[in-house]
């Protein structure tokens, strides 16, 4: 059996966050002192997955380039995929079907952020099942800005629907899905929606119909962040802020996630450390390779 690869999908026109969007990608907007874009690569890293490919607009692939290189650094392998307009999310499948290859995948959408206790648990437990789907649905306060689940009497998953005028729960899909192999050829198979998208929705719907989709509850006790708007944007910097102050860790460290990993040795996170010498974030790297010396030097 092939291994889960990543897909992150960071394309787009970023357009309502103009005019910050109109010289650089979305998903390359600072989350207080990270790119965002690490955040979503930092959800794949927790899952175990280490082969992705990044879609980009053809204009911003180079940006993505310089800041991502091609991900040897944390241990992983980046593939990069343009996708010339957007066209919807699950043309995602289509265009990475060479990089899949038919193996599963999970996709996460390069905008979404999560956290919390145990997300590497659930994320894991997810990569587990290799038949169908697992997508997660999170309680939000305005679904229909979302893709939202409808359940029927007996709490079962009935439909999922795109920004529903009159959404049948406050339930939100977010924008991480875990798809088996045949998610290319499902979406080949899909319609554009009235707005003209390939929507995400309708291609876990066709997994629905056929009872082949888990939708799995992601608890209060997880932040699902939202950047869309310049408000949200911000609240998330805040988030990120208020909880590395607080806690001394930080969150997002793709360096961190790849040495705790085994996929990186010391030698490359010295050298993490030394490029970010200049700021706390190089000062952390630094402190975990001081952490390593001492536990090694106890006897580890
Ligand atoms: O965030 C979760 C939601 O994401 C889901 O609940 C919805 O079902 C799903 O459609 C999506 O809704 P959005 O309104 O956030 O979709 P948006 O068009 O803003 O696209 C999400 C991200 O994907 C955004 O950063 C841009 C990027 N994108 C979008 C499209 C349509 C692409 O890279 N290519 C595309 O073709």
């Amino acid at each position: 059996m092939t291994k889960r690869k990543g897909i992150i999908l960071a394309g787009g026109t970023g357009s309502r966050l103009f005019p910050i969007t109109m010289g650089v990608s979305k998903q390359l907007l600072p989350i207080y002192d990270k790119p965002m874009i690490y955040y979503p690569i930092s959800t794949l890293m927790l899952t175990g997955i280490r082969e992705i490919a990044i879609i980009t607009t053809p204009h911003d692939q180079e940006q993505f380039v310089r800041t991502l290189g091609d991900g040897s650094q944390w241990g992983l392998s980046l593939t990069y995929i343009t996708q010339p307009k957007p066209d919807g999310l699950a043309q995602a499948y289509l265009l990475a079907r060479d990089f899949l290859d038919g193996a599963a995948s999970v996709m996460v959408l390069g905008d979404n952020i999560f956290f919390g206790q145990g997300l590497p648990q659930l994320l894991q437990e997810a990569d587990q099942n290799l038949h169908g789907g697992t997508v997660f649905a999170y309680h939000v306060a305005d679904p229909e800005r979302y893709g939202v689940v409808g359940f029927d009497g007996d709490d079962k998953v009935v439909e999922i629907v795109e920004k529903p005028e009159v959404p049948p729960s406050r339930y939100a899909v977010t924008g991480l899905y875990f798809l088996d192999g045949t998610a290319p050829d499902r979406a080949a198979g899909i319609k554009p929606s009235a707005r003209g998208e390939l929507e995400i929705t309708s291609l876990l719907q066709s997994y629905l119909g056929e009872e082949a989709l888990k939708v799995k509850r992601m608890g209060r006790g997880y932040a699902w962040l939202d950047t869309g708007t310049h408000e949200s944007l911000l609240d998330a910097s805040n988030f990120v802020r208020t909880l590395e102050k607080r806690q001394g860790l930080q969150t997002g460290s793709l360096e961190e996630i790849a040495f705790e990993s085994g996929w990186i040795d010391r030698e490359m996170l010295a050298e993490r450390a030394r490029i970010f010498s200049k700021n706390a974030y190089g000062e952390y790297l630094a402190g975990l390779l001081a952490a390593d010396d001492s536990w090694q030097q106890s006897g580890g």
